[in-house]
């Protein structure tokens, strides 16, 4: 059997009808590029899953998942590990607490937040938990009912005790807002309100995504997170920021809580800790309220919970992200994506919005600039027009990841300049192919 009968009769592919997909069969990595195994590349400019903030292969990391491989594959997460102590020193270092912080490992993002929920309401003795529309945090049942999309509703009923509510988007509002601050007042204004019909007193976290990630990378205008904040502790609820995709460098400081100057009281995270070589995700939580945990039983873990390869590899990747001043290049990078993505605005009527910071941008496509309309609509699959768009980019030799009508722009933080010029022509000349076929 080929390679592709073979994955086609025995892998199930994560949220696809299965005999829709045609991808490339990928052998290496490097650098921006995945190769496929007959040599064609790729340049890699959504970082995987916007995950590879290193870029592919990157030799430091390699290096420390064999050395550690060498001694110690396995430790029970019960028992001690240098490694493990190690990078989490250094997360706390990196977090956003002057008091620092303690970080409980899990395997993945959405376990993360699993454990963020049972630590909220433990900490709180509360119940209810607050989440926003348009938000993504995870596949399984908890961080499906934080979710605020479409990859909820196959977990439905999920769990119990989640309340959604709008938060800003200027360029859709909810709040038929005319400008951001008009967005901010309103979607504050109503935060408050659904807590107050929910009763703050049985409110133990809002969980945010402090810049919306697969949702549309949307930057929320300034004043919003300050006033959650100010919300939150005046109803003594906790402030959880799900920075699974947005630590680690991509916007340009180890987490958004230092780039957006609002600082949460538990932060998940996962991909960029490791540049996702190995699976490895987390909990840091401030040490005011970790110190708790002294005392009182931690009712969550995990077999892999601070697995040696996996925090091996968190170390090596966090020294190269410092060694190499990784989180100051992304301030570069957003110069040079927002100059870039904006160019192709001005020739590409598709493109209906250019939006984001540090190296986290989307293009939010639309059929009609006026009326808005999504180049793919909302609740359903990608529609023909964004699917024949992604296969042009792969012909282009670029991989770009959609959710919706949204093109995620987050290329690895190592990306050369002259890659990401390349990356913006064949984006131009793909988006020119769609309209040329359209009309
Ligand atoms: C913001 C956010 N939270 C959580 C998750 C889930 O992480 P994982 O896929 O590691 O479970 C994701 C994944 O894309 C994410 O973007």
């Amino acid at each position: 059997m080929d390679l592709d009968t073979l994955h086609r009769r025995y892998v199930l592919t994560p949220w696809s009808a299965q005999a829709s997909l045609n991808p490339p069969v990928i052998v290496r990595g490097e650098g921006s590029y995945l190769v496929d195994r007959e040599g064609k590349r790729y340049l890699d400019l959504t970082s995987g899953l916007v995950a590879v903030n290193l870029g592919h292969g990157h030799p430091k990391v390699v290096q420390a998942i064999q050395d550690q491989a060498q001694t110690l594959c396995y430790a029970p997460p019960s028992f001690f590990h240098d490694k493990r102590a190690l990078l989490a020193a250094r997360l706390s270092e990196l977090s956003p607490w002057p008091e620092g912080a303690r970080v409980f490992f899990t395997p993945s993002g959405t376990e993360a937040n699993e454990d963020a929920i049972k630590m909220v309401r433990h900490l709180t003795g509360r119940f209810k938990i607050l989440a926003a529309y348009r938000s993504f945090h995870g596949s399984t049942h908890g961080s499906s009912a934080l979710t605020g999309e479409n990859r909820r509703f196959s977990a439905e009923p999920a769990i119990p005790g989640v309340v959604h509510f709008f938060a800003p988007y200027p360029y859709r509002s909810p709040f038929y807002a005319s400008d951001p601050e008009e967005e901010v007042v309103r979607a504050l204004d109503h935060l408050e309100r659904v807590l107050l019909h929910e009763d703050p007193s049985r409110v133990a976290a809002i969980f945010l995504e402090p810049v919306v990630g697969s949702n549309g990378v949307i930057v929320y205008p300034q004043g919003y997170l300050e006033g959650v904040r100010r919300i939150a502790d005046r109803y003594g609820i906790l402030l959880v920021f799900d920075e699974v995709m947005t630590g680690f460098g991509r916007l340009g400081a180890p987490f958004a809580a230092q780039r957006l100057g609002v600082a949460p009281d538990l932060i998940t995270f996962a991909k960029g800790v490791t540049s996702a070589y190995v699976p490895l995700g987390g909990v840091l939580v401030r040490e005011g309220l970790a110190k708790r945990f002294d005392q009182e039983v931690l009712w969550a873990g995990h077999t892999y919970a601070g697995h040696p390869l996996a925090v091996a590899a968190g170390l090596a990747a966090v020294e190269a992200y410092l060694e190499e001043g990784l989180f100051e290049r992304a301030h570069r990078l957003e110069g040079l994506l927002r100059e870039g993505l904006r160019a192709l605005y001005e020739k590409h009527p598709f493109i209906g919005d250019v939006r984001g910071l540090g190296a986290f941008f989307a293009l939010e496509l639309v059929k009609d600039r006026a009326t808005k309309e999504p180049l793919s609509p909302w609740h359903a699959p990608l529609s023909p027009a964004v699917q024949a768009l992604l296969r042009a980019l792969l012909r282009e030799g670029v991989y770009v990841v959609a959710k919706h009508n949204i093109l995620l722009i987050a290329p690895p933080l190592t990306i050369k300049e002259a890659e990401l010029e390349a990356g913006f022509q064949a984006l131009g000349r793909a988006l020119r192919g769609l309209e040329v076929e359209v009309r």
